[in-house]
């Protein structure tokens, strides 16, 4: 079925001065936009127009992170973690969460402070585009990082949490400053209400 480009879930000059509203116009009208127009082309040109998003992506993953994936895998996976990126950060966001995910994070890395560390190394230390995650795997909490387009939602996991890490995000704002961005992201962006439920709904 066809996938819709949800507007923004906060105005564009909302994460502002950590994302500047340039980045979110082009980064969601532009970026954004033509993943999902790309995606609903080859979903139905590949006779898969029936199937929700989610069911294509698990479908259409080639097993194997590291490779090269199809166009349709692509596309429909950076449609889907684009909304999703989008619900990650509000305004006034960050810092430590609080209640069952605070205790569950301590629980599975220790502290607060090693999930952000864990959390930011992740997203440095992938090589060229992609996202760090936070997901779900077998009832444990774990960071992980996923190259292009590749989401953990293909892989068994549920993600709780991403940042995107490809240049588009920041390069506007911070240049080649990747650190920063997510230094920004998670002391002022991250959207816990949205992490919390996440891991509700996966429980
Ligand atoms: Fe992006």
């Amino acid at each position: 079925m066809a996938y819709e480009l949800a507007p923004l879930p906060y105005d564009y000059k909302a994460l502002e001065p950590h994302i500047s509203s340039g980045t979110l116009e082009f980064h969601h009208d532009k970026h954004h936009a033509a993943y999902v127009n790309n995606y609903n082309k080859m979903a139905a040109e590949q006779g898969m127009a029936d199937k929700t998003i989610e069911e294509v992506i698990k479908a259409s993953f080639n097993g194997d992170a590291a490779k090269s994936q199809s166009g349709l895998f692509n596309n429909a996976a950076q449609a889907w973690n684009h909304t999703f990126y989008w619900n990650c950060m509000k305004p006034g966001g960050g810092g430590a969460p609080t209640g069952a995910l605070l205790d569950k994070i301590n629980a599975d890395f220790g502290s607060y402070d090693a999930f952000k560390e864990q959390f930011v190394t992740a997203g440095t230390t992938q090589f060229g585009s992609g996202w760090a995650w936070l997901v779900l795997d077998n009832g444990t909490l774990k960071i992980t990082k996923t190259p292009d387009g590749v989401t953990p939602l293909a892989m068994g996991q549920t993600p709780l949490l991403t940042m995107d890490v490809w240049e588009h995000a920041y390069y506007l704002d911070y240049q080649n400053r990747r650190p920063d961005y997510e230094k920004a992201f998670v002391e002022n962006l991250i959207n816990w209400d949205f992490v919390a439920q996440n891991l509700a709904a996966a429980a």
